[in-house]
């Protein structure tokens, strides 16, 4: 893997702020001008922020920027930094992210093995594609009384039930924070040809620190999407999707057309070059932090009578029925 020029800046962003700079007069979308024609209760709010929220600009390369270039190159660089062969960042969350990863692998008709407390955005892109779902068995904890993760014995059985299904998805973690043994699943999935698709929505910090679970894409996944606006410090609605190089890449950009507003949002671009930008120069340290201080907070409310807060330990030990 090469290591970029300039990995640790926000390229994207700093590209957005030249154009700031510039003091172009505005002739472009949208119609607040940079600002200059926002109402003033908006222009209070968002201030400065305002400048940077251009789109037509952004297909404009003939006195600004290559902006295609410019976000291919912090969309590889973002690609690198979260191990992926290929990546792609997205506005409208991770929800339509799904929907796209769905577009792209299923037909009408095909077979995809999940989970039943799936996001509602699988849902939508089985409703899109005309795929059909195989439900997992839903599983609680005893004690907890909270959905666990569909097991890799239950992945194992759903594959040989419907050894025809094109895809297993898997989410990972779950809503509580657990893992599912996603290398396991795939090992499986992929022994049989299937995709192994990821909602990794809550785990777009895995690749940062030695001690978040293993990312999905080092597990096997094929395709994963993360909300970076959830665990990453990108503005809210910013995701990603990140591709294994098995994939057909062409497939997965004419998926997100179907998918995605043709006027992107440039802040919501930018913040996503940032989150990148920070986790590649400071994550490691970040998330020590963070782990320490989860950590000691979990001990202290753990000492408080009838308090229990999940810890590692204690998620590895799910009695599920
Ligand atoms: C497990 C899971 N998957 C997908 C999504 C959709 O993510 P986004 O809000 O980025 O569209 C969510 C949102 O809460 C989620 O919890």
């Amino acid at each position: 893997m090469t290591t970029r020029k300039h990995a640790a800046e926000p390229d994207f962003l700093l590209a957005l702020d030249r154009y700031r700079q510039q003091g172009v007069l505005a002739w472009h979308t949208p119609g607040h001008k940079q600002g200059r024609g926002a109402s003033p209760a908006l222009l209070r709010a968002l201030g400065q922020s305002l400048a940077l929220d251009v789109s037509d600009v952004l297909a404009d390369k003939r006195h600004h920027d290559d902006w295609d270039e410019v976000l291919l190159e912090a969309e590889a660089r973002a690609a690198e930094a979260f191990g992926a062969a290929w990546t792609r960042f997205l506005v409208n969350g991770t929800s339509g992210g799904i929907q796209a990863m769905l577009l792209a692998v299923l037909k009408d008709g095909d077979r995809l093995i999940l989970p039943r407390a799936a996001h509602m955005s699988v849902a939508a892109g089985l409703t899109l594609c005309g795929a059909v779902g195989e439900y997992l068995p839903y599983r609680v904890d005893r004690q907890l009384g909270l959905e666990v993760p569909p097991s890799a014995e239950d992945y194992a059985e759903a594959i040989a039930t419907h050894p025809d299904a094109k895809a297993v998805l898997v989410t990972y973690p779950n809503y509580y924070g657990m893992c599912a043994d996603l290398a396991a699943i795939a090992a499986v999935a992929e022994s049989h040809g299937m995709w192994v698709l990821v909602d990794e929505a809550h785990g777009a910090h895995y690749a940062f620190h030695p001690q978040l679970p293993p990312t999905a894409l080092s597990c096997g996944a094929h395709i994963t999407v993360q909300s970076a606006h959830k665990t990453l410090g990108a503005l809210t609605q910013s995701s990603m999707l990140h591709a294994a190089a098995a994939v057909d890449h062409a497939a997965l950009d004419r998926a997100l057309t179907l998918v995605k507003s043709t006027s992107p949002n440039a802040l919501l671009l930018g913040s996503l070059d940032a989150a990148r930008a920070q986790m590649a120069v400071a994550g490691k340290q970040l998330w020590s932090s963070a782990l320490e201080q989860a950590g000691a907070a979990r001990e202290q409310i753990n000492a408080l009578p009838g308090w229990l807060c999940l810890t590692p330990d204690r998620m590895r030990q799910v009695v599920p029925y």
